[in-house]
């Protein structure tokens, strides 16, 4: 079984004193979660889409998706957890405790305030994590990345050519993802922010899948500013 897990368990500090965490924030004219969960809406391969956010936000959310869709059993709304990759733990729970867990249940995580996202990418998605059990949308680094330790002095300047930004969906099979986690002493846990990291850290494969430009995530007040010209495009 294959699940779309969107990750909107963040309060979204950096977009400044906004009423209200960024991913309900309206864009065009509808909430950035609800463009999100559109993208994945529309693609009949995923079993359900469960959608995590914060538990002072679980009635509003649903509120929102019963406003936006029909088929409204196919969409989820959990709790989300104290850190991202805790987020993803809690979707991983739930299809434990709802379906099981075997060696084919694939999760395709996705930050919510990335609502450009293409089929295309979550297709690639599905079908590299089931063939290698892994996998990252990134696109090439665009500028030179410049190392500092220090935070005052530069310590390296990697090879631009072989280097990438991550961006979202990252893709798994679950019930390794768990096991992996699961391995992590609580310090690891704390600096392993990126999920893929877990997978890295822990000597396992994961594969790249080509992201795009304009598969932003919406972090600082400028990137709404990019989003409102995006969606007119749409
Ligand atoms: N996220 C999550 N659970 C958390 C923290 C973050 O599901 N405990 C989600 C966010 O809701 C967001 C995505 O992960 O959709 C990417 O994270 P980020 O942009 O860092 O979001 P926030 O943590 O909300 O933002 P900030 O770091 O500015 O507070």
């Amino acid at each position: 079984m294959i699940f779309g897990v969107i990750l909107a368990g963040g309060i979204g500090s950096r977009m400044g004193n906004v009423e209200k965490p960024k991913q309900f924030l309206t864009i065009g004219d509808k909430p950035i979660i609800i463009h999100t969960i559109e993208k994945f809406y529309v693609n009949s391969r995923f079993e359900k889409i469960i959608v995590l956010c914060p538990n002072q936000w679980i009635n509003h959310t649903k509120n929102l998706i019963r406003k936006d869709f029909k088929n409204t059993e196919r969409i989820v709304v959990i709790e989300g957890g104290d850190t991202r990759n805790e987020t993803i733990m809690n979707s991983i729970r739930y299809i434990e405790k709802e379906y099981g867990l075997d060696d084919d249940t694939i999760i395709v995580t996705h930050d919510s305030v990335r609502p450009f996202l293409t089929h295309r990418i979550i297709e690639d998605n599905i079908n590299y994590a089931i063939e290698y059990g892994a996998c990252d949308t990134v696109i090439p680094a665009s500028d030179t990345i410049v190392e500092s330790k220090s935070h005052e002095v530069i310590s390296d300047i990697p090879d631009r050519s072989i280097m990438y930004q991550g961006q979202t969906p990252q893709s798994f099979k679950a019930k390794r993802l768990k096991e992996l986690y699961e391995s992590l002493t609580p310090e690891e846990k704390k600096i392993l922010t990126d999920a893929c990291k877990i997978c890295v850290m822990k000597g396992e494969k994961v594969y790249l899948v080509e992201g795009e430009v304009f598969n932003i995530k919406i972090t600082y007040p400028y990137d709404l500013r990019v989003a409102e010209t995006l969606i007119k495009g749409e």
